[in-house]
């Protein structure tokens, strides 16, 4: 490792979205602010300094935290066990389970429709953007899939005669209702975690360490300040 790279602020990425907002109280307790503007999508800006300068902030889709930690562009990150799942990289390790975004990852279809694929077709076609996760989960059914790999709005597949299943997402249901389709099975439950890139836990043991010490804390007081809310 070069002077500089020991000198550069540790980069932590963050993905956009639902999670960036249920992250909110667990950064505010580590302490780290980051510029104002972080927290704000509206922001064009992708890296932001935080108010301890030997931490800066990159803020990218959550599909693509993982990739950042694991390529070493960010060394920290904060992702969901979904996008875990579907990469599974080596390179990464994931010590803390935040506790936040929490929601499952389903197979669902059409209401009322069966698990058979439709006359004339061999395989059940699976609209997702977790091809791995559905691929895997299919395979262990023994049941014949053919991914459609899309990267939003697979609850359309269905209808538009695309798919027969989605796997994908689910929350509070609402998306799967307001498309007239019905969960048929849970793959995996799903929190976000703290990952880390492997090779920077090597070089800079004690700073990532630290940082990996002050989420944990940080997520401790945020679920006692949950628990005096109730
Ligand atoms: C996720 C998921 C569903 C929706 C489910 O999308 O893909 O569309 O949330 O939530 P619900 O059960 O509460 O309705 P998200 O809003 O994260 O956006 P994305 O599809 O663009 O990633």
């Amino acid at each position: 490792m070069t002077e500089t790279q020991a000198n550069s602020p540790l980069i932590l990425a963050l993905p956009k979205g639902r999670i960036l907002k249920a992250l909110r109280p667990v950064l505010h307790h580590t302490g780290f602010e980051p510029a104002q503007d972080c927290l704000d999508e509206s922001s064009r800006r992708l890296r932001f300094p935080t108010s301890d300068a030997a931490l800066d902030v990159v803020r990218v889709r959550s599909f693509d935290v993982a990739t950042f930690v694991a390529y070493g562009g960010a060394d920290i990150g904060v992702c969901g066990a979904d996008v875990l799942m579907e990469f599974d990289y080596p390179d990464l390790y994931a010590p803390l389970d935040l506790g936040i975004g929490g929601c499952r990852i389903s197979v669902a279809r059409p209401k009322g429709a069966d698990d058979e694929p439709p006359e004339g077709r061999s395989r059940l076609r699976v609209a997702t953007k977790y091809p791995a996760i559905a691929r895997r989960h299919f395979a262990s059914r023994a049941i014949n899939a053919e991914i459609v790999h899309l990267h939003g709005a697979m609850e359309l597949a269905p209808a538009l005669d695309m798919a027969d299943v989605i796997v994908d997402l689910v929350d509070t249901g609402s998306t799967l209702r307001a498309n007239g389709l019905e969960e048929v099975e849970t793959i995996a439950h799903i929190t976000s975690r703290l990952i880390v890139n492997r090779v920077a836990l090597k070089t800079r043991p004690e700073e990532i360490s630290a940082l990996i010490e002050r989420f944990r804390s940080a997520v401790a007081q945020s679920a006692v300040k949950e628990g005096d809310a109730a």
